[in-house]
Order: C-alpha cells, then sequence, then structure tokens
C-alpha cells in the first residue's frame, strides 16, 4: 500500500467542555481539519480508561487521541490528570508490545482553540500516516484465511 493511498481512521475521545467545543469552533470558523478524525464526546477526558484505548485500536483506528480542558482547568478537578497518566501507561504498554506508542497521545485545549484543535488533528493525521495503517489491522477486500 504506499503513503499516499493510506488514509488513516483516528479516533478522538474529546471532553465536552473545551476539545468538543473547540471542534464547533474550528467548524464555525471555517477552518479545514481531516475528515479522518471520528470525535467520541466525553463529559470529561477522567472518563476515558485504558480498555476504551485499547478497543478503540482494537476495533480499526490506525491512531487515536484524547483532548481535554488545559490542565488546572478540569471541571471535575482532576480529570484530565487522570487521562494523562492512563494516556502515558498505555503508550508505554503499546510500546511493550511493539504496537507503537506514538499511535496515542493526549493534548489540552481550551474551547476558545478552535486553531488548535484543527491544528491538532492534522498533526496526528501526518503522524499516522508517517506510521503506516495499524499493525493488527486486516487487509482490505481480503477476507480471513484468503491467501495473499
Ligand atoms: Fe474537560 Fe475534565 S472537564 S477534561
Amino acid at each position: 500500500m504506499s503513503e499516499e493511498e493510506f488514509e488513516p481512521k483516528i479516533v478522538a475521545f474529546c471532553c465536552h467542555y473545551c476539545a468538543y467545543t473547540a471542534a464547533d469552533l474550528a467548524g464555525s470558523m471555517r477552518l479545514q481539519y481531516p475528515p479522518n478524525v471520528r470525535i467520541i464526546r466525553l463529559p470529561c477526558t477522567g472518563k476515558v480508561d485504558i480498555l476504551h484505548l485499547l478497543k478503540a485500536f482494537e476495533d480499526g483506528a490506525d491512531g487515536v487521541y484524547v483532548a481535554g480542558c488545559m490542565e488546572g482547568d478540569c471541571h471535575f478537578i482532576n480529570g484530565n490528570f487522570r487521562a494523562k497518566k492512563r494516556v502515558q501507561y498505555t503508550k508505554k504498554l503499546l510500546d511493550e508490545i511493539g504496537f507503537g506508542g506514538d499511535r496515542l497521545e493526549m493534548y489540552n485545549m481550551s474551547a476558545a482553540m478552535g486553531p488548535r484543535f484543527a491544528a491538532v488533528a492534522s498533526e496526528m493525521v501526518e503522524r499516522i500516516k508517517k506510521l503506516g495503517p495499524s499493525p493488527i489491522k486486516k487487509p482490505k477486500n481480503k477476507k480471513d484465511g484468503e491467501a495473499s
């Protein structure tokens, strides 16, 4: 598969109070960002669990990121710090199994950062394009047991 053909699937776990609102703002400002990003809205990034991150990869995501409020601004006090710890732990885990921790990232932004939301989405898509498709992804148009 050539690099030009590869359009990564990215899952973004976004906090309702910041990144999700920033995504909305980016839309209102008519800022362009890649359509590869699928947003999952959370009441706070503190709700994201290691299993959710791993399940997103298992379900076919090539890259995953968590976007929460700025440090010190979480509406639930320390939800974004919990998310940061879980992301760091999962990155380590993904590195240890040879999957690549770089496929996962944590970002912080405020609701007013529409341009940052668009920049982060583009940055993540570019990063994953360089890394290539997820190693656990089944090749397209091939059924189980079919010879390559
Ligand atoms: Fe936004 Fe907690 S409320 S990260």
